[in-house]
């Protein structure tokens, strides 16, 4: 079933490291200057690098005035009004405490609260001690792959959030892509994650996925979450489930619901701040999994993080209280259910192929025969708006990008994350502008 393996493991080195060079010769040729002792393979995640092409063409930084964020993964920040989403809090008292050293696994009240927010919303019973804070989703993500044994391998799917490839890569993690296609509608059932054919038995096995999908939609609830959750607490078997997305689909979504016996998981389920919060710039996010874990995660805060700040945890303390999160989660799945709809509806419309889920803020779709992403999006950077191209969420392609075509060549990722309500007709015809001139362009009818 798996479609690629990265070789590397986790005791080798991508790159060596620069040889010193003499610089104190005055006869001979001048010397080269030294070059760095830092990897060469660290490019931009690539909505990012989206971003510095957009700039590039357009001459305005992606987020100025006239430009259209599409490629863009960040929520709205301000309340959703229309769905009677609550006031975000403007402030936090700083005292002499919070100027101390912040504990390496988060503040006791964050940890609680976190803790509260599972065992209220998901039937489950975790302790603070089952939570560990990072200063965002990302941080949490990359120390739980940086540290896997060497006999984990991790199973990712063909279609994911771009800075997974670039996660795996330098941490050097062992993975094998589950195939994502039209045939499986972007949604593999849950075993073929945790296919064993040609394993030894020494293997242990971790998918990571996000759910709700980013950039796909697509979301495991209910029964099939369950499954999955069975699935991961099994021997040899864990799971990394990316719920930064969780609020983004009817009921709201989690794995907890489901998890039987966290003490004796490799379950990690990680939430953040960053979208059903509305916060991507306080910089909180979490791990939950069992407390010997959390433990690890902790020992390596004390000696390569030393915590996250006292403000942003205290800050998350307001945003978790109990009554406002039960306004928010509503105004978010309604807010964002409206979104997903309408312009799913507009893409339609047009005759663009819908692949999207029923969650998440984005959509997953594909351009008629004759088109391509990349040349959509070179039109949209002259017209100040942006899309994210499959490309970028190919999990099978090579990490420096040389010579690979995809097979996702005429999909794309398009957000409604950041749009207000009233910008709706404004984007889709701006969309429809750029999107029908490129088709008669390019002769398709
Ligand atoms: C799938 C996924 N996981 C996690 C995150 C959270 O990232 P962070 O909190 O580091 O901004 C994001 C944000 O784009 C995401 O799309």
């Amino acid at each position: 079933m798996s479609t690629s393996t990265n070789a590397s493991s986790k005791s080798s080195t991508s790159s060596s490291p620069a040889k010193k060079q003499c610089t104190r010769s005055i006869v001979g040729p001048t010397p080269a200057p030294s070059s760095s002792m830092l990897i060469d393979d660290m490019p931009p995640m690539g909505i990012y690098e989206t971003l510095y092409k957009f700039k590039d063409v357009f001459g305005e930084h992606m987020g100025t005035k006239n430009t259209h964020p599409w490629s863009q993964g960040f929520p709205l920040t301000t309340p959703l009004e229309k769905f009677g989403g609550p006031e975000l809090p403007s402030s936090v008292d700083v005292t002499w405490n919070d100027r101390f050293y912040p504990k390496a696994w988060g503040h006791p009240e964050l940890r609680t609260a976190v803790a509260g927010y599972y065992n209220d919303n998901y039937d489950c019973e975790i302790d603070s001690e089952n939570v560990m804070i990072f200063a965002g989703g990302r941080p949490g993500i990359y120390t739980v792959l940086n540290f896997l044994k060497e006999q984990v391998e991790v199973r990712i799917g063909n279609v994911e959030w771009p800075a997974y490839l670039d996660i795996l890569k330098q941490t050097n993690t062992n993975y094998k892509v589950v195939p994502f296609t039209k045939e499986n509608n972007f949604h593999p059932p849950n075993g073929d994650y945790y296919d064993r054919t040609g394993l030894n038995a020494a293997t242990h096995i971790l998918p990571v996925i996000s759910n709700p999908s980013n950039p796909t939609g697509h979301t495991r609830a209910g029964e099939e979450l369950k499954e999955l959750m069975e699935m991961a607490e099994q021997n040899k078997n864990g799971i990394l489930l990316d719920e930064a997305y969780e609020w983004f689909h009817e009921g709201s979504v989690s794995g907890m619901e489901y998890v039987k016996d966290l003490e004796n998981s490799n379950v990690f389920i990680t939430g953040a701040c960053t979208k059903g919060l509305q916060c991507p710039g306080i910089r909180i996010g979490w791990v939950v999994a069992s407390k010997k874990n959390i433990e690890t995660l902790s020992n390596y805060s004390s000696f390569g993080m030393g915590g996250v700040s006292h403000p942003s945890q205290l800050y998350a303390v307001k945003l978790l209280e109990p009554e406002r999160v039960k306004k928010a989660k509503r105004a978010v799945q309604d807010h964002y259910g409206w979104q997903r709809e309408r312009y799913g509806a507009a893409f339609k419309n047009l005759g663009i192929t819908v692949y999207t889920g029923d969650g998440g803020f984005y959509h997953w779709l594909e351009l008629p025969e004759g088109m391509t992403a990349k040349e959509l999006n070179e039109r949209l950077f002259a017209r100040g708006a942006a899309i994210l191209c499959a490309f970028d969420c190919d999990m099978a392609r090579p990490h420096d990008k040389s010579e690979y075509v995809t097979p996702y060549e005429r999909f794309f990722r398009f957000s409604f994350g950041p749009l207000l309500p009233e910008t709706f007709e404004g984007d889709v015809k701006l969309f429809s502008e750029v999107y029908n001139q490129y088709k008669k362009d390019a002769g398709v009818a």
